[in-house]
């Protein structure tokens, strides 16, 4: 059977954006519940500034929770990430006991600036040394490339560079390269035309798309790129998240939905859909706004 890898992004893309801040037991509840509903391939959160990302603090305490609570037959069969920003945030996973990390870098100058502060190039320097400690320590490396479809501050984005900077991620050593459009801008043909120049410098199998869905055409771009051959989607439960930098940009596709359609095509997710829309409902009573799955509410309106 046809198999797709998805990557919870939830507990790190989606709550870094909310208003709603969870305390690390709500957020450890969240955790058990998405490895409940079969959730392999996680980000878990993030060791970045907490003056930068306040959501996000506290994640050594829910990293520690993870490690010393799930059995460690289960933790051997689950991929469970921390984004980093520099060496700082290495030190801090390598410390943590993590066996992932994720680094990112962004396609244009401006939202480089607004996002970690720096210049592209310093950027690279900074993911390079952070390189340098995983691989003494032999932590794999997952890398990010933001706004590849379109910038909140720049408007349309060079495909060339988009390219160039993909293939820099994969030469210096992540395993896979996740394509970001980071304000859910991008549409199918131009996300068909932009994988289909990545394909020739990445081998498909490396790459990965991280749609947001502020216009509605994350589905729709994700299954352009998977009849493309790439297999590997990330997602966030309940569609949480924005982005701070683009009025009006919404979360990441929810991962119900995205599980919902591949399961429709008979393309296997590894997860639950009855128990996604379980984590979605508990969710609501959370985070104070309406959640964006469209299968979760068809489901609830339905009394699962
Ligand atoms: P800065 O202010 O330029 O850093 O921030 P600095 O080196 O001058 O340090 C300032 C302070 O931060 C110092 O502390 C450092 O120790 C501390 P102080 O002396 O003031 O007490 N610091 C740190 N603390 C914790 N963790 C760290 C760290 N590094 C320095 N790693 C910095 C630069 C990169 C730290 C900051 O800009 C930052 O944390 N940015 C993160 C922004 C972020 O998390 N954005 C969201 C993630 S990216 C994303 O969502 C896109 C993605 O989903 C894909 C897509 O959709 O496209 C991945
Ligand atoms: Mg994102």
């Amino acid at each position: 059977m046809a198999k797709v890898k998805i990557v919870e992004v939830g507990l790190r893309d989606g709550l870094q954006n909310e208003s709603t801040t969870l305390s690390i037991d709500q957020r450890f509840e969240l955790l058990k519940f998405l490895l409940d509903a079969g959730v392999k391939n996680l980000e878990l959160g993030a060791y970045v500034s907490s003056k930068w990302v306040p959501q996000m603090q506290g994640t050594e305490r829910l990293v520690k929770k993870y490690l010393q609570s799930i059995p460690a037959a289960a933790l051997k069969k689950i991929n469970g990430s921390v984004l980093v920003p520099n060496e700082v945030g290495m030190q801090k996973a390598i410390e943590s006991g993590v066996k992932e990390v994720a680094i990112f870098i962004s396609s244009t100058e401006t939202f480089s600036q607004k996002n970690i502060n720096c210049s592209i190039a310093e950027s690279l320097v900074r993911v390079k040394a952070v390189m340098v400690l995983a691989k003494k320590n032999k932590i794999k490396v997952r890398g990010y490339l933001s706004v590849c479809f379109g910038c909140p501050f720049e408007g349309e984005v060079s495909e060339s560079k988009v390219v160039e900077l993909a293939k820099t991620l994969y030469k210096i050593g992540c395993y896979e390269v996740s394509i970001g459009d980071t304000i859910g801008i991008g549409n199918p043909a131009q996300v068909e035309r932009i994988f289909k120049k990545l394909k020739k410098v990445i081998p498909v199998e490396k790459l990965a798309g991280h749609f947001h869905d502020t216009r509605g055409l994350a589905l729709t771009n994700i299954l352009t790129v998977y009849k493309l051959g790439v297999k590997t989607f990330d997602s966030s439960i309940a569609g949480l998240g924005g982005c701070p930098y683009a009025k009006g940009a919404s979360g990441n596709v929810s991962t119900e939905d995205v599980v919902n359609m591949f399961e429709q095509l008979n393309i296997n997710t590894g997860l639950d859909i009855n128990k996604l829309v379980k984590v979605n409902i508990w969710l609501s009573g959370l985070i104070k706004h309406e959640l964006q799955s469209k299968v979760s509410r068809a489901l609830k309106e339905q009394n699962l």
